[in-house]
C-alpha cells in the first residue's frame, strides 16, 4: 500500500499553522488524500501533535513543551504566530486529530517525535490512541528518525513503518529489516539518484521531504521516488492524486 505522490507536511503547513486541526482540514479542503503530522508527549504523558521541543516558534508561549500538562493545553494559542485568522487554534491531542482525520477520510503518516521523551512511553501512548480509532491499516503509516522508537513500535504493532533519515546511512537496510519497514523517507535536498535506485531496487518505497517546488517534485518522482511531503498541495502536479470532489468536507 503506497501513500500518495503529494503528502501534506505537518497537515498543510504552508497554508495553515502546522500540526493543528486547521492544518489537517486545510489539506483535505485542498484535495489531498494523505497527510503527515508529528506526535510527541507532554510531561504528563498526553499525546499531542507538535514538532519542536520548545513552544517558542509556533505558539504564544515560551519554554519546553514537556513542561506542559493536559490542563494547560487550552491556554496555548498555536495559530496566531501563523496568521490572525487562526488565533486560538489549540495544540491538538492525538485522539482528537485521529477523529478528524477519520472523518475527513485522509490517510495518515504519523511521525513519532521522541524529542527527548522515552521511546517506549511514546509508543505505548500512541498505540493506545490508535487502538481507539477505526482508521484502517491502509490509512496509516508510522515513521520516525528514532530507530529505537520504530523497533519498539514494530514489536508491538503490525502497522506499516518507515525509517526517516536526513541522509541515507550505510546501515539503512539492516535497520529497515529489523523493523520490517515498508518504506524509507529521506531529505529531498540530500538524496542522490544512486540512493533512489538503491532503495527502490531493494523493494522499499521512497518518499522525500520537504518539497515545495512542483518542478523538483516532478523530477524526484520521474527518477523513481514514490512521493513527496509538501507544505503546499502542488496542485496540478498529479491531478489523479487529488480527490475528485473538493471542498466537500
Ligand atoms: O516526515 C517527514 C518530515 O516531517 C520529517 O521532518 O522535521 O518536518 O518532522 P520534520
Ligand atoms: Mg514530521
Amino acid at each position: 500500500m503506497t501513500m500518495n505522490k503529494v503528502i501534506g507536511h505537518r497537515g498543510l503547513a504552508g497554508e495553515a499553522p502546522e500540526n493543528t486541526l486547521a492544518s489537517i482540514s486545510q489539506a483535505a479542503r485542498q484535495g489531498l488524500s494523505w497527510i503527515e503530522v508529528d506526535v510527541t508527549l507532554l510531561g504528563d504523558g498526553t499525546t499531542v501533535l507538535f514538532h519542536d521541543r520548545r513552544l517558542n516558534r509556533t505558539t504564544n508561549h515560551t519554554g519546553r513543551l514537556k513542561s506542559l500538562t493536559h490542563t494547560k493545553l487550552t491556554t496555548i494559542d498555536a495559530g496566531s504566530w501563523f496568521s490572525a485568522q487562526f488565533a486560538g487554534e489549540p495544540i491538538p491531542e492525538l485522539g482528537t486529530a485521529l477523529s478528524l482525520i477519520k472523518d475527513l477520510g485522509l490517510g495518515l503518516n504519523l511521525e513519532l517525535k521522541t524529542n527527548g521523551c522515552h521511546e517506549g512511553r511514546l509508543v505505548d501512548a500512541v498505540l493506545k490512541a490508535l487502538g481507539k480509532t477505526d482508521l484502517s491499516r491502509e490509512q496509516l503509516r508510522i515513521s520516525s528518525f528514532n530507530h529505537r522508537a520504530l523497533v519498539c513500535f514494530s514489536t508491538h504493532s503490525q502497522l506499516p513503518v518507515a525509517h526517516l533519515f536526513d541522509r541515507l546511512p550505510l546501515n539503512w537496510r539492516r535497520k529497515a529489516e529489523r523493523t520490517g519497514a515498508v518504506a524509507i523517507h529521506l531529505n529531498a535536498a540530500k538524496v542522490s539518484q544512486k540512493q533512489i535506485l538503491k532503495v527502490r531496487s531493494a523493494g522499499y518505497e521512497l518518499y522525500c521531504y520537504t518539497v515545495n517546488s512542483q518542478s523538483f517534485a516532478r523530477n524526484l518522482i520521474d527518477n523513481g521516488v514514490n512521493g513527496v511531503f509538501s507544505d503546499y498541495p502542488l496542485e496540478g502536479l498529479y491531478p489523479m492524486d487529488l480527490k475528485l470532489i473538493r471542498g466537500g468536507k
